[in-house]
């Protein structure tokens, strides 16, 4: 990758995102404490800022970030990034917030992009889903565009690069005020088939797929995703695509549509392995260990499959008791979204299933499930390292970094179970055990076959997963965006004193 790191003025890159590189919480002395945010999608743009400046446009979250975007005027200095790259929040009322995040983008377009909903009862479109949409979304989605639009208006040159489904319609917006402007938008969840967006009526569902046509790229994890919205295009909006070269034609405009699959830093995520936060976690969890561990690290989300995955396991312990006493599913599960009823309904049926299961398989000395609701990388690390199966089982997933930073780092030559319908699939799929996602059985099966692999086999696979892992890592998902970017654009992403 070029090396940005000269380039110390300017902004060069406008960045949006729903959720900023850090959020600012009281501390113990009443001042404000910048607290960094979780989530791949963070963890990618981390990697971007760190080389290339740029300004980071998003929403006031943490009670402190109101507090901080009155007094900088929205704007805020990110630690560890170049002096020219800033934070800036975009401030909105309470109640468009609530409108725009809890009932239109979680879960309205999260579950159709996963494919959740359960059609014959769920969602009903009402007055409040309409009015979410209306004073929600959109007045949402214009503050964003008027930060990007007064952006633009002290750096006309800046590449926009917007990222996820909080931001449909953004783009329109931004075009309509800065028609010369570039745009570029990563879309960082599954996109779905074309009958899947007729949940929505024709006039929401419309506005997404014109807010994205209003940029220049429109990027996916995978070909499939791509390709999904390729096909929303020609069949939702009747328009010319051609799906060779992955573009469709709107209104005289010629928009990519690309596909860039989403990694970690493979250097930086094995330092911290090493590093003394998660030595200081390791005796403890070591001593604790049985023969075999299972491991599951997710949000409590219900794209997660996260009670099948028990299911699995509560079907294995059943078919093979020679494993009890001697194996623990620990499963760390950080709490997500606990404003949406869904995500809330989500953690009581998995607390009692795990109760269940280990109330049936366990006793006194040995408690199956391990289960622990809390956010701890460290801790979710060194389960990385000491796994003998690691589940990742989601229903649908745009990516998940969490298999391959699992397997990255670990030390125990550890198999993975795979979701066919995990975007990571289609690059590391064919060295883990891929699974149906809704195949209760085949999920129990691969436990059996993953926890009774000869280990040679465990390491020939471990390794040629590593192997991808380290050839495609971030740096690598960035450059061949930015690459795209000056090529689309005739011009270089920085001013070319600054390659
Ligand atoms: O792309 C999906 C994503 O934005 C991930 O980056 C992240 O893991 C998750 O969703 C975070 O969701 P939220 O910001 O709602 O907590």
């Amino acid at each position: 990758m070029r090396d940005y790191s000269m380039c110390m003025d300017g902004r060069p890159l406008i960045l949006m995102s729903n959720r900023g590189p850090v959020g600012f919480v009281a501390d113990e002395d009443g001042g404000l404490r910048a607290q960094r945010s979780g989530g791949g999608l963070v963890t990618a743009l981390t990697g971007l800022i760190d080389i290339v400046p740029a300004v980071w446009i998003s929403a006031a979250i943490e009670n402190g970030d109101f507090q901080v975007a009155h007094e900088a005027d929205g704007d805020f200095p990110i630690e560890g990034a170049g002096v020219s790259t800033r934070g800036r929040f975009v401030v909105m009322d309470a109640e468009v917030y609530d409108r725009y995040y809890n009932v239109v983008s979680n879960p309205m377009l999260w579950f159709i992009q996963h494919y959740l909903w359960d059609l014959s009862n769920v969602p009903d479109i009402r007055e409040q889903e309409l009015a979410a949409w209306d004073d929600g979304y959109l007045v949402a989605n214009e503050l964003f565009a008027d930060a990007v639009v007064e952006e633009l208006g002290t750096n006309p040159d800046a590449v926009v690069m917007l990222h996820d489904y909080h931001l449909y319609t953004a783009p329109a917006s931004i075009r309509a005020r800065a028609p010369e402007a570039f745009l570029h938008f990563f879309v960082h969840i599954p996109w779905p088939q074309p009958d899947y967006w007729r949940v929505l009526p024709p006039h929401v569902r419309n506005a997404i797929v014109q807010g994205l046509l209003a940029c220049d790229i429109v990027a996916f994890h995978t070909p499939r995703y791509a390709r999904n919205f390729l096909l929303s295009c020609e069949d939702l909006l009747g328009l010319e695509v051609d799906y060779g070269a992955l573009t469709v034609t709107v209104d005289g405009r010629t928009v990519a549509v690309r596909h860039y699959p989403i990694s970690i830093d493979a250097d930086g995520f094995t330092a911290m392995a090493a590093g003394p936060e998660v030595r200081a976690e390791e005796s403890t969890f070591l001593r604790r260990r049985r023969r075999h561990l299972v491991v599951r690290v997710d949000r409590t989300d219900l794209s997660k499959n996260i009670l099948r995955g028990f299911t699995a396991f509560d079907v294995f312990l059943d078919r093979h008791p020679e494993f009890r006493e001697d194996i623990t599913f620990f499963a760390m599960l950080q709490p997500s979204r606990l404003d949406v009823p869904e995500y809330v309904e989500y953690v009581e049926r998995i607390t009692a299933l795990v109760s269940m299961i280990n109330t049936k398989h366990g006793n006194t000395d040995w408690m199956p499930i391990e289960l622990r609701f809390e956010s701890n990388l460290p801790l979710a690390i060194t389960a990385y390292k000491h796994f003998d199966v690691m589940i990742v089982n989601s229903i649908f997933d745009g990516m998940n970094l969490v298999a391959k930073e699992s397997m990255l780092v670990n030390e125990r030559d550890g198999v993975l179970i795979l979701s066919e319908n995990v975007g990571a699939y289609e690059e590391i799929g064919a060295y883990a055990l891929g699974v149906n996602p809704f195949d209760v059985e085949a999920q129990a099966e691969a436990l059996h076959q993953a926890l009774t692999m000869p280990y040679a086999e465990r390491r020939a696979r471990g390794d040629a997963i590593r192997q991808v892992i380290n050839e495609n890592d971030i740096a690598k998902w960035l450059q061949a965006q930015v690459m795209d970017i000056e090529e689309l654009r005739g011009r270089a992403v920085l001013p070319p004193d600054a390659a």
